[in-house]
């Protein structure tokens, strides 16, 4: 029956992909309360003081990010995979236990991460309470058990399409998981000095969003585009082809803009400043490819948020990752951006732009199929204007927060580095100066602005098509045109 939720609507790939994306949803709800209570933290230093202070905030915010991130991309690989390999999922209950044992270690590394906080510097805190690389900060036992997870997860997509058949896009994205899952070693050994150290650090970090992530969601966005519009397979694997090429071409070596001053040697100044402006060509490709899609196909589609979302990720990806990466990544500009709000201005709108929006749009394409292939475009039975608000708040607040840290970060830019020299003076006069004051106010209301986004979206996620009779007729992909 359509519009109820019915396991059996989904393959086997698929039951398991739902998973993943709920409990991605409730980290991506625990992602926005810790982001709250850390730029509460800057408008009120004493809260939470000696309890829950921002360090561990803003740790927990971050890496709840990254995770839930990972679950929605493991979900969406999952969701596809059968359908693409034309083959049941290999080794399922293995997958399935993986899944467990991977949300149980979340669970228990959370807990301490909120528990126990911090530890002396020794290895029992790198092994036991983490590791203090920002955004992986995991403990080696947790990292260990994520590789094995992952081994799993590759073991199961990469068996499934070998037993099946491959496609263009299943070859990218097998040769992707491999290059994405051969990164995060280097994020887990630890040398004694800081240069060395960051710069395996940035192997992760760098090459995850700016390299293999970008080409994932390259892969899931063509998947997804043939699924919401019917776009010909031959022409979105094309153009696959063509931005993964660019991709690697500018992202990898585009990692120099992490090692303009952490002690590298000068040749990073040139390379990073010149591979990584070119990092934006690829970003432009995607949009005008999803637009192009789009337009062929006369934005007909079954499933307006799913491809509200699709568009909503080529624009964000475009502007977060490639506007507002590519203003502070000329080491001429770096020297007095560096790590300043700035950094978080672009962090925020690229994560957001690029990465969460494409992994919304596959919540809406999974509750679709689960609900029995329920119709989720115009005329939505009873609640169609919650997920255009959800999609409407969220992009207010994300993007309000975006401006608020980029005059905060001008701020610091002129004030303590252009005027003040970079002294230690500086820095305190740059956080007292009242523009800096204001944008922090101005980020905790469009941060209200956000949550209040995500749990609209939660709601309409819950319900989106529960009242819902008709059937989805479906797209299928376009033979000619
Ligand atoms: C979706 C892709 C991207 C994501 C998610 C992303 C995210 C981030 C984040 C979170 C940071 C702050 C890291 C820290 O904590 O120090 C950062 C730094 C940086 N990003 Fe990106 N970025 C992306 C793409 C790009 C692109 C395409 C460019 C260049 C055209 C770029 C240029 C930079 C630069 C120069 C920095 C260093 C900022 C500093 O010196 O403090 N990013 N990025
Ligand atoms: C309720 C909404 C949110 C609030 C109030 C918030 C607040 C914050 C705060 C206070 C920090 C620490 C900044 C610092 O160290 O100075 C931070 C960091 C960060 N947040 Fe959020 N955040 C929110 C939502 C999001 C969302 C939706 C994303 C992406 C999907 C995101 C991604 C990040 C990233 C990547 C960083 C690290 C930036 C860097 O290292 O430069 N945040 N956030
Ligand atoms: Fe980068």
């Amino acid at each position: 029956m359509s519009g109820v939720l019915d396991s059996k609507n989904l393959n086997g790939g698929q039951r398991l992909a739902v998973k993943y994306f709920s409990v991605a949803v409730v980290l991506f709800l625990a992602q926005v309360v810790f982001g709250m209570v850390a730029a509460l933290q800057y408008v009120m230093p004493d809260l939470f003081y000696d309890v829950l202070d921002f360090n561990v905030n803003r740790m927990v915010h971050i890496n709840a990010m990254v995770v839930w991130l990972l679950y929605g991309f493991i979900g969406a690989v999952y969701w596809l995979v059968e359908d693409e390999a034309g083959h049941e999922v290999v080794g399922l209950p293995l997958g399935n236990i993986a899944f467990y044992v991977l949300t149980a270690a979340v669970t228990v590394v959370v807990a301490v991460y909120l528990l126990v906080q911090t530890g002396p510097g020794e290895m029992q805190t790198i092994w036991l309470i983490n590791e203090g690389r920002e955004y992986i900060e995991a403990p080696r036992w947790a990292d260990i058990g994520i590789v094995v997870v992952m081994l799993v997860f590759f073991f199961n997509i990469s068996a499934t399409f070998m037993k099946g058949r491959w496609s263009g896009i299943s070859g990218v994205l097998v040769l992707d998981l491999v290059a994405l899952a051969a990164i995060y070693l280097c994020g887990m050994f630890f040398t004694a000095n800081v240069s060395v150290d960051q710069y395996w650090w940035w192997w992760v970090i760098h090459l995850w969003v700016e390299a293999t992530w970008e080409v994932l969601v390259g892969c899931i966005m063509a998947w997804g585009l043939i699924k919401t519009l019917g776009a010909r397979r031959k022409i979105v694997t094309t153009w696959l082809y063509i931005e993964v090429a660019l991709m690697f071409g500018s992202g990898i070596l585009g990692l120099g803009h992490h090692y303009f001053w952490i002690g590298t040697p000068e040749y990073w100044l040139s390379i990073g400043g010149f591979f990584s402006a070119l990092e934006p060509i690829p970003l432009v490709a995607m949009v005008v490819h999803a637009v192009y899609d789009a337009g062929v196909h006369k934005f007909k589609s079954a499933n307006h948020p799913a491809l509200a979302w699709l568009i909503a990720h080529a624009f964000g990806n475009f502007f977060g990752a490639g506007v507002w990466g590519f203003m502070h990544t000329l080491p001429q500009i770096n020297l007095y951006t560096h790590g300043t709000q700035w950094s978080a201005s672009h962090g925020h709108l690229a994560f957001f732009g690029a990465y969460a929006t494409i992994n919304i749009a596959f919540f809406y394409l999974a509750l679709q199929k689960w609900r029995g292939d329920v119709w989720m475009a115009s005329g939505l039975a009873g609640n169609g204007w919650r997920w255009k608000w959800a999609l409407g708040l969220l992009h207010l607040g994300v993007v309000g927060m975006t401006v608020a840290l980029l005059i905060a970060g001008y701020e610091q830019s002129f004030i303590e580095r252009a005027i003040g020299g970079s002294s230690w003076q500086a820095f305190f006069e740059a956080q007292m100066h009242p523009w800096f004051v204001m944008a922090m106010q101005w980020r905790v209301l469009f941060g209200v602005i956000t949550v209040a986004g995500v749990l609209l979206l939660v709601w309409d996620l819950l319900t989106i098509g529960a009242r819902e009779t008709r059937r989805a007729e479906f797209v299928t992909e376009a033979v000619s045109s």
